[in-house]
């Protein structure tokens, strides 16, 4: 990663790339969309991979089919149906980027901008940045830091702060694809992958939720117990929700009783033992399965990033909650702080 190819001015801003360190793993940063650009770790004959798709320069970043690689998503993860909410009697209009919908905060969301680096060390960097009221048809100045920390535990942690001066709805993500066997490794139908789901939230076509969240139990969607990722992927022609999503891209209803820090998933690539643990504050997970990737892309080890080849899993409130009247809400008041946690723990299975 050579850091000469990260050094930019953006939008009248400095962007670059900065490293965080422990005794096993090394992160990639840039503060160009907040995005994690590489994490090297090892597998389990100690030989090291990043397991994180990306590329080797922000120009290819902001040249990508895939434009959300690594980045952090607002103001509003996921989609909003139509790029249209009403709150306090005013109805907002988004911009439409994905479809007939809004999708992960709009062309210039939070994953395009550049962000300020507030503190950096060798194991935690703190970005800020500033959403102007109006941007992307968003209510409200919204004031937002983002943590990365990795800890001796081979954790990184993911601290989410917002603020804002007018309620606004506010639902931040990260957005790293994953491949545990290393970026440009192959497919993910392999990675055995458990969800700590009884529900998922059924969506339509345009993959707009449908108002309810349906069971798993007997059906694909359950991942109560570990199992192959590709293991039910040949139900896609009959399985409705199978091929609304095109496969798997589905928000997943964790079981919580409240906004603690809870196991959400894990995954598990056999070949090279690595195994990475998802916990989080927030009530879903977005497992997303690599359908958009059609290799037209080429990603840091100078592979073509391919169908299925990477995950996402997406911690989130529900999908287009601002229009959703069972999903609990998403809406910032002026006075109250935005703050959710995630975490993603790496270790040999
Ligand atoms: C969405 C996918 C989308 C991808 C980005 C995921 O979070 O659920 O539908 O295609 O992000 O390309």
């Amino acid at each position: 990663m050579k850091p000469e190819n990260f050094q930019s001015i953006i939008d009248g801003k400095t962007v670059g790339i900065y490293f965080l360190k422990n005794a096993n793993i090394t992160m990639a940063v840039t503060n160009y969309g907040g995005r994690i650009v590489s994490l090297c770790t090892p597998d389990k004959n100690g030989k090291i991979a990043d397991i994180v798709l990306g590329f080797k320069s922000i120009k290819e970043y902001i040249e990508a089919n895939e434009p959300y690689h690594g980045a952090i998503i607002g103001r509003v993860a996921n989609r909003i149906a139509k790029g249209q909410f009403s709150l306090e009697r005013n109805t907002y209009e988004l911009p439409i980027n994905n479809g007939i919908n809004h999708l992960h905060g709009g062309p210039k969301g939070f994953h395009n901008q550049v962000w300020n680096v507030k503190s950096i060390s060798d194991f935690s960097i703190v970005l800020t940045y500033m959403s102007k009221d109006g941007e992307m048809g968003y209510p409200g100045n919204l004031n937002v830091l983002v943590q990365y920390e990795l800890t001796d535990r081979n954790e990184v942690i993911i601290t989410y702060k917002a603020s804002t001066d007018k309620k606004t709805p506010v639902n931040l993500t990260n957005h790293a694809y994953f491949n545990l066997g290393g970026e440009g490794s192959g497919t993910i139908n392999n990675h055995i992958l458990t969800i700590n789901a009884d529900k998922f939230t059924a969506i339509d076509e345009t993959l707009i939720p449908l108002g309810d969240n349906l069971n798993v139990e007997n059906t694909p969607f359950d991942f109560r117990k570990p199992k192959k990722i590709g293991h039910d992927l040949n139900q896609q022609q009959n399985n409705q929700q199978l091929k609304n999503g095109l496969g798997y891209d589905h928000n997943f209803v964790l079981n919580k009783k409240n906004n603690k820090i809870t196991p959400a998933a894990t995954v598990i690539d056999p070949q090279s033992g690595r195994q990475m643990e998802v916990f989080t504050e927030e009530p879903g997970i977005q497992f997303y399965g690599g359908n958009f990737f059609d290799g037209s892309d080429i990603g840091k080890s100078e592979k073509t990033l391919k169908y299925r080849e990477a995950f996402a899993m997406e911690t989130q409130h529900f999908p287009d909650a601002p229009n959703q009247k069972l999903f609990s809400s998403i809406i910032l008041s002026p006075g109250e702080t935005y703050r959710t946690k995630t975490i993603f723990r790496f270790s040999i299975f």
